[in-house]
């Protein structure tokens, strides 16, 4: 749910979330076997939740804004992420 109301799916495609059907980012798909984060950061779940607070401080200019998304949500909405395999 945190997802669908975070827009995510403005920009991705993501599995089991209606409507996520954007190209702007790439498709989630699969996230959980992901090797790499925006090809920038190792995949853990540590780094998910950096990078869903603050993917501007990460990647500068990057089109992945910052959603003013807490820590405590990444960390849900990472859990959503790696489910997906
Ligand atoms: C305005 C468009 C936009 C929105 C909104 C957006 N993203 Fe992204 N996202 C991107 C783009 C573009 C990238 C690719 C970044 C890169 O590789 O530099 C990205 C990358 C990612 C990645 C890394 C994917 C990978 O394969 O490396 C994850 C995970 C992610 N976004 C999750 C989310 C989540 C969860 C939300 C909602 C809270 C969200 N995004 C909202 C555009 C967006």
């Amino acid at each position: 749910m945190l997802v669908r109301e975070s827009g995510c799916g403005t920009c991705h495609v993501i599995p089991g979330i209606p409507d996520a059907r954007g190209l702007v980012g790439p498709t989630l798909d699969q996230f959980g076997r992901r090797d790499n984060i925006a090809g920038v950061l190792r995949n853990t779940p540590d780094n998910l939740v950096r990078w869903l607070v603050s993917p501007q401080s990460i990647k500068p200019g990057d089109a992945m804004p910052d959603l003013g998304i807490t820590p405590n949500d990444a960390a849900a909405m990472a859990a959503y992420l790696y489910s997906l395999r």
